[in-house]
């Protein structure tokens, strides 16, 4: 049976899509693995606790007057620096093969720098490896979701290319640290979100709202950074320690409108990820031709010298290609796209990057429950997926992130009707040869949710912020997911 999502702009002007989702019990890949993620800002809390210094957000969100949704800090959080046992205690009711964490650079490195290593920070995540590994759970970690040393910041942040090194004695420490007991590495989490809305906006820290040019700046001394690492590891580590390492790019998925947007969605899609995707797992590498055509004419036109998008050259484009063992997926919703000369003030446009030349919204109809997102597309992760395995020959693909958020309450079935078709989705495109690994749940619990502070629950756990202990409680959709993991089937 298909289910069909129809949206109308207007009584005669409507567009149905259609899903199959397979009413059976679906079996997930033999040795086919199942996390959940958390990121260090967002759940560590002791900001300023055993020698960590301030990164970023903790300058972002200690700005008065706040510019947080509800005025509040990463300061506790979740108190995991505390609580860690607790979070390995939920991870193991959960039956996780695999959790999914990022490391405080500002906790190793209060410096910022290689030269002073802070040991009350390593023995915290010494900690919680051990205490995972007890478990047979997995650590996958990531190296940076977006906590930058304000030091660094202040040096320009990822503008500046010394970058390049500073990152990598950052990653090098953290290999030497815990590379014998870590075998799956993600050098950067999302950056576009870093680049795009931390450089080229005003959304995210360090809200440098410098757009056109400040974005590709970041864009591309972190892809030289990613590089960097990537070659280290590869070279230095890997014959000893044996892992994987790769990136994890956040990628919506934009359709187009109707036929005549398809180029307007490809570009969409383009801007989104495919920026961050073709320089490393394309074979020819490089920005895609469509984003280099288009910035360069448009920054020619504006009077600049050269592209505002700081291209590559062609030594750089040859030592950012193939810097990936997997593609690290981060997805949550879809768009609908279309070309800006056609906007005739009909429906919401989120506002999205000036160089793109295209428009996009979401139809209510893709709104379940009482999340105050629209996200509900599934589909769309299918034609994503699909896209992947075309583009870049059928890379390894994790899931490191895929949820769906709500403002709370244990009984959550919204997000457990996201999960199951999410997964369908997913299977639909594994059924057709996609070579995907492992699937992370986003969150393992409610946490500092950026912008908008706890507002947004993404929490297989609800995180009582008004007890000290910040008590972890299973939600409904908790249940849910230890079952699919339990049975490796997906049921109906
Ligand atoms: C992407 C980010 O990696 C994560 O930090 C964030 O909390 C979730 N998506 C939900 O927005």
């Amino acid at each position: 049976e298909n289910i069909l999502f129809t949206f109308c702009l207007s009584s005669y002007d409507c567009k149905t899509y259609i899903y199959k989702p397979r009413y059976d019990r679906r079996s997930f890949p033999e040795g086919f693995v199942f996390g959940a993620a958390t990121a260090s800002y967002q759940i560590e809390g002791a900001w300023a606790e055993d020698g960590k210094s301030e990164n970023i957000w903790d300058h972002e969100t200690h700005k008065q007057p706040s510019e947080i949704t509800d005025q509040s800090t990463g300061d506790i959080a979740d108190d995991s620096y505390h609580q860690y046992k607790r979070d390995v205690e939920i991870m193991r009711e959960l039956g996780l093969d695999y959790y999914r964490f990022s490391i405080s650079w500002t906790r190793i490195m209060p410096t910022s720098f290689s030269d002073k290593i802070n040991e009350a920070g390593v023995t915290y995540y010494n900690n919680l490896i051990n205490e995972m590994l007890k478990y047979n759970i997995e650590p996958m970690v990531t190296l940076y979701h977006w906590d930058l040393p304000q030091k660094l910041q202040e040096l320009g942040g990822w503008t500046n290319p010394n970058i390049i090194d500073w990152y990598a004695d950052y990653a090098r420490v953290i290999f030497e640290l815990y590379g014998d007991r870590v075998k799956k590495w993600i050098t950067f989490n999302e950056p576009h979100i870093q680049c795009y809305y931390g450089y080229g906006s005003d959304y995210m820290a360090p809200k440098l709202n410098i757009t056109g040019v400040a974005e590709y700046m970041c864009t591309k001394y972190l892809l030289l950074s990613h590089a960097k690492v990537y070659h280290m590891y590869n070279e230095k580590f890997r014959p000893t320690q044996r892992g994987i390492i790769g990136i994890t790019l956040s990628a919506q998925w934009y359709e187009p409108e109707s036929a005549e947007h398809i180029d307007a969605a490809e570009e969409a899609n383009q801007f989104d990820w495919g920026i961050y995707a073709h320089p490393i797992y394309s074979d020819t590498g490089d920005y895609p031709a469509i984003l280099k055509n288009k910035v360069a004419a448009k920054s020619a036109a504006q009077g600049f010298h050269s592209s505002r998008l700081n291209e590559f050259t062609p030594e750089e484009v040859d030592y950012v290609r193939g810097t990936a063992d997997f593609f690290g997926l981060n997805h949550y919703t879809s768009y609908l796209v279309y070309r800006n000369e056609s906007f005739n003030g009909k429906y919401a446009i989120p506002s999205y990057m000036d160089d793109l030349g295209a428009l996009m919204y979401q139809p209510n109809e893709w709104k379940i429950g009482d999340s105050n997102r629209i996200m509900y597309a599934p589909w769309g992760f299918y034609n994503l997926l699909t896209k992947i395995r075309n583009s870049y020959n059928n890379p390894p693909i994790y899931i490191t992130e895929n949820g769906f958020a709500t403002h709370g309450g244990l009984q959550d079935d919204d997000r457990i009707t996201y999960y199951r078709s999410y997964l369908d989705a997913m299977l639909n495109a594994i059924d057709e040869g996609s070579d995907i690994r492992g699937y992370t749940a986003w969150s393992l619990m409610d946490n500092f949710e950026w912008t908008v502070g706890y507002t947004e629950r993404f929490g297989l756990y609800e995180v009582d912020y008004s007890s000290t202990r910040r008590t972890r409680t299973p939600r409904k959709s908790a249940f849910v997911y230890k079952d699919i993991l339990r049975t490796r089937r997906l049921d109906w």
